[in-house]
C-alpha cells in the first residue's frame, strides 16, 4: 500500500476521505478521537504544500436524504478548533459549483450520506465530487469505513490515483502485527454484551492467540467453550438484584496477570458496565496496565472500550497505547480476515 509519504503532494489538490462519523449531542461532538486521528495526516499534506485538501466523510445514517440532525456542522466548528491557522470551507454539492473558485485551502463536504449514491456505490456520484474539487488524486485516510464499499471509498478509486493515508497506515500496521507473526505472548481481551459479535473472534483468535481472556456480560451469561487457551471470568461484582455487572477480584487478578506476560495485547469490549463508576473496576485495571506498559503493543478496539479508554486518559494523560483504534466494525472485519473493499484499490 502507499501512501502521501511515498509521493510528490506540492500544489497538488487533494482528496481525503475521514471518517468524521462522531457522537453528536446539543449539537457539540462529544467525542472527536476520530477527528484528532485524521489531523497527521491533513497537518502533513498541508506542510508539504498541497494546493488544496478536501475532506469528505459522512455521518450516521440519515438514508440518502437530507436531515439536519445529520449535518457536519458540529464536526466543521471541532475541526476548526483543533486545526487553527488554514480557512477551513465548507460545502454542498451543487452542480456547478467548482472548489477551485472558492477562497480556502481546507475544504469540508456536508454529509455525503444526504445522498442516496453514496452507500449504492454509485459511480456518477463519485464523479460528481470530483467535478466539484477537481483533485489530483484520492487519500484514504477514514480507516472506520474501509468495511464499506460506497461511493467515496470504492467507486471514488476507479476515478482517481488513490493512497492511504497516515491514519489508515497506523490502523493497518498496527492490526497486522496481530495476525502476522505477532510478538508472543499474544493476549487478546474480549467483553461486550452480544456473544454473536465477539463469538467469531474469539473463534478466530483460538488459532492465533496464547491466550484469550473473556468477560462482560458475555462471561456473566456463562460462555461456554473447551479450549485451554480461553479464559472465562468467574467471579463478579453483583448488584442488589444480584445482576452480574462487573468482573469479580479474583478474575481480574486472573487476568491483570496474563496482561503483565503478554507482549501484544488486544482489547475489545468493556469488561462490566462500566459506564456505572461501580462496576468500572475491572475495565480500569485492564485499561492502566495496558496503557502503562512499555514491552508490548497495545491496541484498543471497539466503539465503547475506546470511548472509555479516550475518557480516562483525560484524567490520566500518562497512560499510552500502540494503538486506539479508530474502526470499530472496521477493525473487527480485519481482525477476522475479512477482505476490506476500502482498501482493495490502493495504489
Ligand atoms: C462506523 O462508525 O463504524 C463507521 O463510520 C461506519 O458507519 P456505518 O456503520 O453507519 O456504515
Amino acid at each position: 500500500m502507499k501512501t502521501i509519504r511515498d509521493i510528490d503532494v506540492e500544489n497538488k489538490t487533494v482528496l481525503v476521505r475521514v471518517d468524521y462519523n462522531v457522537p453528536i449531542e446539543n449539537g457539540e461532538v462529544t467525542s472527536d478521537l476520530r477527528i484528532s486521528a485524521s489531523l497527521p495526516t491533513l497537518k502533513y499534506l498541508l506542510d508539504h504544500g498541497a494546493k488544496k485538501v478536501v475532506l469528505i466523510s459522512h455521518l450516521g445514517r440519515p438514508e440518502g436524504k437530507v436531515n439536519p440532525e445529520f449535518s457536519l456542522e458540529p464536526v466543521l466548528k471541532c475541526l476548526r478548533a483543533l486545526l487553527p491557522g488554514p480557512e477551513i470551507g465548507f460545502y454542498t454539492l451543487e452542480k456547478g459549483e467548482k472548489l477551485a473558485d472558492q477562497n480556502c485551502r481546507v475544504a469540508l463536504l456536508e454529509n455525503l450520506r444526504f445522498d442516496p449514491r453514496e452507500e449504492a456505490n454509485d459511480i456518477g456520484f463519485a464523479q460528481e465530487i470530483v467535478d466539484f474539487a477537481e483533485p489530483d488524486l484520492f487519500v484514504q485516510d477514514g480507516f472506520g469505513v474501509v468495511h464499506r464499499a460506497h461511493a467515496s471509498t470504492d467507486a471514488i478509486t476507479k476515478l482517481l490515483p488513490s493512497y492511504a493515508g497516515l491514519l489508515l497506515e497506523k490502523e493497518i500496521t498496527n492490526l497486522e502485527k496481530v495476525l502476522h507473526n505477532p510478538a508472543r505472548p499474544l493476549l487478546m481481551v474480549i467483553g461486550g454484551a452480544k456473544v454473536e459479535d465477539k463469538a467469531p473472534l474469539i473463534e478466530k483468535f483460538v488459532g492465533l492467540a496464547d491466550q484469550i481472556a473473556v468477560g462482560g456480560k458475555i462471561a456473566a451469561d456463562g460462555y461456554k467453550n473447551d479450549s485451554d487457551k480461553i479464559y472465562v471470568a468467574n467471579d463478579f461484582d453483583e448488584d442488589g438484584s444480584g445482576a452480574k455487572l462487573d468482573v469479580g477480584p479474583a478474575s481480574t487478578v486472573r487476568i491483570a496477570g496474563m496482561i503483565e506476560n503478554a507482549k501484544t495485547i488486544v482489547w475489545n469490549g468493556l469488561l462490566g458496565k462500566a459506564e456505572d463508576p461501580a462496576f468500572s473496576t475491572a475495565s480500569t485495571i485492564v485499561a492502566e496496565m495496558m496503557g502503562e506498559k512499555t514491552d508490548a503493543t497495545t491496541i484498543v478496539c471497539g466503539g465503547d472500550t475506546t470511548a472509555f479508554v479516550e475518557e480516562l486518559t483525560l484524567t490520566h494523560p500518562t497512560l499510552k497505547y500502540s494503538l486506539v483504534s479508530t474502526g470499530g466494525g472496521a477493525a473487527l472485519e480485519f481482525l477476522l480476515g475479512n477482505k476490506l473493499p476500502g482498501l482493495e484499490n490502493l495504489n
